[in-house]
């Protein structure tokens, strides 16, 4: 199945869809509402769990048409059948995408350069849990006898974000073990880290796909030299595992060949959290309920995959992002998810997505002349609404927000729960509705103020509304519908990916940066100043000022 590379500006649809907006900028998401009486039935979809209600956006019925007549045009069915079926589709680094797979109840069918990958995920999966359950039930001892009470996970980008986020968003379903992410190659995050483990009774787990990580590599020497300080260099043996597609540089690390855990090429390592990279989860949540997370994202997965298009939550999602972005003018979307435990949720997604699809380049290799990539931002509610929500009501800019919340709580409080609920839901009618001049000036009037203090006050009290919010209501937070929700992002953003006509799955962007950072490095570390001519006047300056002790 060939992966299409169609420039999305050269089909019918694409103008159909300006024509589109230009005609239809002009009505409000409430005036959809009056002019379509089904509006709620088409835009709502019950999926298991999950009721996601698109039809608090700017899109009328028309345009969803026109809309999934582009997602033809640009070749999303065949991109879909690629994408599962294990195509070579990061092409610029020669691999398959296939972190689906860990996931699917039939991976059996998928085949990467004709070998069936099943049987090794299986493998990998068993290890993985056997290994958990031996650590959760004390069996595995460190090197003074003692069980593990303690994880350190040290990795960074997707060999942290993800499972820090799950771990923390699963903090109900937690055992006894503690966990700590250590990420940034600031030696205080470390440092603060250090301070707080007991070597006997810790486990570090490190992850790296490459194992050639500047940041993690140097936290893992530092935690090692720790550890090999307290109690000595045989205790590595009990105290280190490591994640990662490098055997030879983890084997080089002084890990031992039983505690590595490995992983393949064909897993991104922003969606690796379903692979060995979430030991750390798997640890720490126990094997059942990490089973369940790895349910939840392969439903989705199925969802995406056979459900019709008009009906099918994350294409939906990303053809609604694509319009935004492209005819709107939309630059960012919040992601405000009305619980505590998903507060990671919106950093974990920044790389998900930004990651992924922030591209300025197609897949014909052409420079592209549209937008691509929304900046993904957000915060827990009601928190955010105490924080930016004032520029989402009142200020200048077009900001689609997702509003994620759980009709069922946790631990069962029903009046903070109710209180909760309602302002979730408030927040999305306040957004679309706003108040009106005259509600304001009729309220003014009720508080007695004279007819000079209302023309005063009037306009700072009006609310324009028509901000547009997709709500996504599941029934309760469980790995299972955990799962299922990050699939949904990953899902959405494939499709952004495919529309742009943009590779998603490579990041050379984050190359650069780590060149230069060893060049900098090495004239740090310098005794002599002949990096001087090399770099621009600002950078100079910088580095003049950072190598002074
Ligand atoms: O920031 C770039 C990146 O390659 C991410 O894509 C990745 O998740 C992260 O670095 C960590 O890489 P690794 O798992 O190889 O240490």
């Amino acid at each position: 199945m060939a992966f299409p590379k169609i420039n999305p500006t050269t089909t019918a649809a694409w103008k159909k869809l300006q024509a589109r907006f230009e005609a239809e900028q002009h009505t409000t998401i409430a005036q959809h509402f009056d002019n379509e009486p089904e509006r709620l039935q088409r835009f709502a979809h019950q999926w298991e769990d999950f009721y996601v209600d698109f039809s608090k956006n700017n899109v009328s019925q028309k345009a969803l048409n026109d809309l999934l007549v582009f997602a033809e045009q640009c070749g999303l069915q065949d991109a879909i059948s690629a994408y599962f079926g294990g195509d070579f589709i990061n092409v610029t680094e020669n691999r398959a995408v296939l972190h689906t797979a860990l996931r699917s109840v039939t991976p059996t069918a998928v085949r990467v350069k004709g070998a069936a990958i099943a049987p090794g995920i299986a493998e990998v999966k068993a290890k993985m849990q056997d290994f958990s359950t031996s650590v959760i039930e004390g069996q595995w001892k460190g090197h003074t006898g003692k069980a593990i009470t303690t994880i350190v996970n040290i990795g960074i980008g997707g060999s942290d974000l993800g499972p820090a986020m799950v771990c923390e968003a699963l903090e109900h379903y937690r055992n006894h073990l503690k966990v700590h992410f250590v990420s940034n190659v600031e030696g205080d995050h470390v440092q603060e880290t250090i301070a707080q483990l007991d070597p006997e009774t810790t486990l570090f787990v490190v992850v790296s796909k490459t194992f050639t990580t500047q940041e993690t590599m140097t936290n893992a020497n530092t935690l090692r030299e720790w550890l090999v300080a307290q109690l000595g260099g045989e205790a590595v043996a009990k105290h280190f595992v490591a994640v990662s597609t490098n055997i030879e540089q983890i084997k080089a690390f002084g890990i031992a060949a039983e505690n590595i855990f490995p992983m393949n090429d064909w897993v991104g390592g922003r969606f690796s959290l379903w692979s060995t990279v979430g030991l750390s989860i798997c640890l720490t949540v126990g094997p059942k309920h990490f089973d369940a997370l790895l349910s939840g994202a392969g439903a989705l997965d199925a969802h995406f995959k056979t459900a019709p298009w008009e009906k099918n939550i994350p294409v939906l999602a990303g053809l609604f992002s694509v319009w935004y972005n492209n005819f709107w003018g939309a630059a960012s979307e919040a992601i405000i998810p009305y619980t505590q435990y998903l507060r990671s949720l919106p950093a974990y997604l920044q790389q998900g997505i930004m990651e992924s699809n922030g591209k300025n380049v197609d897949r014909n290799g052409a420079v592209i002349g549209y937008q691509t990539g929304a900046i993904i931002w957000g915060a827990p509610g009601t928190n955010a609404q105490h924080a930016f929500f004032q520029l989402m009501h009142q200020g200048t800019k077009l900001i689609p927000a997702d509003f994620i919340g759980f009709t069922k709580p946790l631990k069962g409080n029903k009046d903070h729960q109710n209180k909760l609920l309602a302002n979730f839901i408030a927040q999305t009618e306040a957004l679309m509705c706003g108040k009106d001049r005259t509600t304001v000036e009729a309220e003014l009037n009720a508080q007695g103020k004279t007819p000079q203090e209302i023309q005063a006050l009037a306009p700072f009290k009006v609310f324009e509304g028509n901000r547009p919010t997709t709500t996504i209501l599941i029934n309760q937070l469980t790995p299972y519908t955990l799962g299922a929700l990050i699939a949904h992002y990953e899902s959405k953003l494939f499709v952004q990916g495919v529309l742009w006509n943009i590779f998603s799955f490579d990041q050379w962007g984050v190359e650069l940066g780590k060149q230069l950072a060893t060049n900098v490095l090495t004239e740090l570390e310098a005794t002599t100043t002949s990096y001087e001519n090399r770099h621009d006047p600002s950078t100079t300056a910088l580095i003049q000022r950072c190598s002074k002790p």
